[in-house]
């Protein structure tokens, strides 16, 4: 993981416009930190998604359409802690269904808290946890020839440019089998005064959780970042659909990598970008799966339709 970080850390420091990789995040602290974010009165993503599970998992497991006498597994990608996935994971339990849940998180210490919380809530849950990098995991999918459903939640794929996310999906769909389904958790795009708070939350965690990136690079690369000098700062266009995080920096400085002579200057108010989190419509989403091979079958909407939970099947 370490040289990655480092060449993607030295590569985004070097772009112009500055820009950090969102997927670096989520060490111990900002793991914690995203815990925090997960309860913010503000951050209405967790609880409109909770809501979907906790009011429509039956109808969800019913539109599973899986037969109770063959196998099959749950993947989930991007787990983190699984509160919201337990409603499910019961719901099919308590229909006799025969399953495996494989939660995959970038984050072994997510992946270690989660299997310890199941066993607990649901022991007669067959679960085999795995830590690494989905993007880099899809290939596995084809070890096995159970059918799958792959559960992509709480807008994970938000964090991705729609390219980025197009091209996700088709490599997700081409290593998928005819009828495997893919459960798709979206935020929806709504206006600025319900999603920029999201993204700015009054106590400051947000704040914390993105300056936490630059103390992640100051432990695990040397990196010589004063986080008192930059500043958190969100915006959000919503005839766009993007929530768009920079740390801005509050004057003119240098910043250093430990082990290497680079020298990255930061003007006063300059803007490293460093998340986008992307709202979504039908219409989005459809540019989106175009050319894969997923189809939308069933949605599935908390009650302000803020979020919705999208079923799509491998047709072709
Ligand atoms: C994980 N991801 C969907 C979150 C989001 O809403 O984009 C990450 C996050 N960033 C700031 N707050 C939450």
């Amino acid at each position: 993981m370490s040289e990655s970080f480092l060449a993607d850390v030295r590569a985004g420091l070097s772009s112009s416009p500055k820009s950090l990789s969102s997927k670096y995040f989520y060490d111990a602290a900002g793991d914690a930190l995203f815990v925090q974010i997960m309860a913010l009165p503000e951050y209405y993503l967790t609880r409109a998604e909770m809501e979907i599970f906790a009011t429509q998992a039956n109808d969800i497991v019913a539109a599973f359409d899986q037969d109770k006498n063959v196998q099959f597994e749950v993947i989930e990608l991007g787990a983190g802690d699984g509160t919201k996935t337990v409603h499910l994971l019961r719901a099919l339990l308590e229909r006799g269904y025969d399953f495996e849940y494989i939660p995959v998180d970038i984050s072994a210490n997510a992946m270690q808290g989660l299997e310890r919380d199941l066993r607990q809530q649901l022991p007669e849950l067959n679960i085999n946890p795995k830590a690494g990098d989905y993007f880099e995991m899809l290939g596995e999918l084809r070890s096995t020839k159970h059918p799958k459903i792959i559960l992509f939640l709480g807008s994970n794929i938000g964090n991705l440019l729609d390219q980025e996310a197009a091209e996700f999906m088709s490599s997700l769909a081409a290593n998928l089998m005819l009828g495997d389904k893919l459960l798709l958790g979206v935020d929806l795009i709504k206006s600025a005064d319900i999603v920029l708070p999201a993204y700015n939350d009054k106590s400051g965690i947000t704040r914390q959780f993105n300056l936490n990136l630059l103390q992640r690079i100051n432990r695990e690369l040397g990196g010589n970042f004063d986080v008192a000098k930059f500043e958190h700062y969100a915006e959000y266009d919503a005839n766009e659909g993007i929530a768009r995080s920079f740390l801005v920096s509050k004057l003119d400085q240098i910043v250093t990598l430990e082990g290497s002579n680079d020298e990255y200057s930061f003007a006063q108010g300059e803007r490293m970008k460093v998340e986008i989190s992307r709202k979504y419509d039908d219409k989005i989403l459809g540019h989106i799966l175009h050319g894969s091979a997923f189809d939308i079958v069933d949605s599935f909407s908390d009650a302000n339709r803020y979020f919705t939970d999208y079923l799509l099947e491998i047709v072709s």
